[in-house]
């Protein structure tokens, strides 16, 4: 039986790259689900223009709560952070419970939660001399990057700089995400013993 196609919202802060991502991935049908609306909690992150240049209503919205009452305007299924730097309020990830997907550049639940954001997870990752990083898909609850976890992808570490390691993880991101994402839309992410299995 095929899932009727969701309704999703990206929350962003910067760049976007991974906003592109699924802008291209629902565009070609990969995913089966439309955006329909971005928000950045940042007037100049350039997400925004991205949104835009794709027809997609952007806004910047500060306050939680019309934040919460933009989210039902637009009838949202699902809600991806995608480089979202603020924390969403307990309500909200309340009414939307396993309906938040974020995406994190380390393999949780290493060189995650406060303050691990951006190069500073990139920084430490090189501080501390492992081998191997990589990226998190997962479902938001109330802890800071402790939600389950629903794929990851590793990246061997080979002394480059943070930025470097950036753009390195930066790329299998734009994979799990769409592909995380993906597997949403058509309803195969189940939840056993709070841990995610990925169904037919
Ligand atoms: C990504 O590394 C993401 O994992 C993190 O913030 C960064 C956002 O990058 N949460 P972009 O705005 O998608 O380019």
């Amino acid at each position: 039986m095929t899932s009727l196609s969701k309704n999703i919202a990206v929350l962003i802060s910067g760049g976007g790259t991974n906003l592109q991502a699924i802008i291209d991935n629902t565009e070609n049908n990969y995913i089966n689900g439309k955006i329909k609306i971005v928000i950045s909690n940042r007037e100049d992150a350039y997400g925004l223009v991205r949104a835009k240049n794709a027809g997609i209503p952007a806004f910047c919205i500060k306050d939680d709560e019309k934040l919460l009452s933009k989210l039902k305007d637009y009838n949202i299924d699902l809600i991806i952070l995608a480089g979202y730097l603020k924390i969403l309020p307990e309500k909200i990830i309340n009414i939307y419970e396993n309906k938040i997907i974020n995406i994190h550049p380390s393999l949780i639940p290493a060189f995650c939660g406060r303050g691990y954001y951006g190069l500073k997870v990139h920084e430490a990752v090189i501080k501390k001399g492992v081998k191997y990083t990589g990226a998190t898909t997962h479902f938001v609850n109330e802890g800071a990057d402790e939600g389950p976890i629903i794929m990851q992808k590793i990246v061997e570490v080979e002394g480059e700089n943070p930025e470097e390691l950036q753009e390195k993880v930066l790329k299998i991101e734009h994979e799990i995400l769409p592909l995380s994402v993906k597997y949403f839309c058509e309803d195969k992410l189940k939840l056993v013993d709070g841990k995610v299995v990925i169904g037919g």
